[in-house]
């Protein structure tokens, strides 16, 4: 029978849909996963396990995952041997320090002697011994942001993304102590058996690609036969450009990739250059 390579991904939270699409997108066919805790790829011979983000440090460090995905700020807390391979660029929120909206705290000395209730104490323990604070951290599970109302703590450590949490609690950010996303990490064991290492680097290929092809756009344009130099070298195209003739002879046709954290500036020295008609498309994947 041949081997599995086992993946764990958040069961249910914020970054549970994000992974699975992820996977979706460098072509893994995985069932609807809702009820069910292991799930295997159809077309890859991967098995999805859906697990507490908190127990996914500790699985992957034991090898009973080989890799999993999970967000930055877990690996951080736990602090287990494990490798973290890659940031995938979605789930990004702060780690941060929010108080009740009538309160005020400008900098880190403010919170001198509070107490904190937080589901991440040693990053929160850390962070002030860095700073020479000295502070109570409570170390709470879950429902963080109820601890102030309920007079448990002043002020709370908490994940904000959306920052709706916060604000359903009458609460709100103060500054933050970590910024995070979700990361790929791998069991430093797995390096040990070869048929699984042949998968995960097949994965981590397919991964890499979707991820490059994300930040990427395909765009295409018109532009007139003189301005062809100067297009080509406001481009920062992946290799060289493609360029096709067209029914007007004064005109080309000039498709690129661009990377698209820099699309709208690339764009307006394009029309600048002379060129019209740009459409930009998403690409799926990109196999360099
Ligand atoms: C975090 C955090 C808040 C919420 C904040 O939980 O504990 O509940 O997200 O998001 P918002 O700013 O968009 O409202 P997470 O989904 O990571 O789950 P967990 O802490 O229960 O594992
Ligand atoms: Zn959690």
């Amino acid at each position: 029978m041949n081997k599995k390579l086992k993946l764990a991904v958040q069961k249910k939270g914020r970054l549970s849909e994000k992974s699975i699409g992820l996977l979706r997108n460098c072509g893994l066919e995985i069932e609807n996963f809702q009820e069910r805790l292991i799930v295997s790829a159809s077309n890859f011979n991967l098995e999805v396990l859906f697990l507490r983000d908190d127990d996914i440090p500790e699985y992957v460090q034991e090898n009973v995952a080989h890799i999993g995905i999970v967000g930055e700020n877990v690996v951080l807390e736990k602090n287990l041997d494990v490798e973290i391979v890659k940031k995938l660029g979605f789930g990004r929120c702060t780690l941060s320090l929010a108080i009740p909206e009538k309160n005020k705290v400008t900098n880190i000395q403010d919170i001198q002697n509070k107490t904190i209730a937080t589901s991440y104490p040693n990053i929160v323990r850390n962070y002030l011994n860095e700073n020479g604070v000295e502070a109570k951290v409570i170390e709470l599970n879950g429902s963080v942001e109820i601890a102030p109302s309920l007079g448990v703590a002043d002020y709370i450590c908490d994940l904000v993304s959306t920052g709706n949490t916060l604000k359903q609690n009458k609460l709100k950010k103060s500054f933050n102590i970590l910024n995070s996303q979700a990361v790929l990490i791998k069991s430093k064991k797995l390096d040990n058996y070869d048929e699984l290492k042949i998968l995960y680097r097949k994965l981590l290929d397919r991964i890499e690609s979707s991820l490059k092809a994300q930040k990427s756009k395909y765009i295409m344009m018109n532009v007139p036969k003189d301005s062809l130099k100067e297009i080509i070298k406001i481009i920062p195209s992946l290799k060289s450009p493609t360029i096709l003739p067209l029914a007007d002879e004064n005109l080309l046709a000039v498709h690129a990739v661009i990377f698209e954290d820099k699309f709208w500036e690339i764009n307006e020295e394009l029309k600048q250059a002379g060129a019209s008609g740009i459409l930009s498309i998403p690409i799926e994947n990109i196999i360099l």
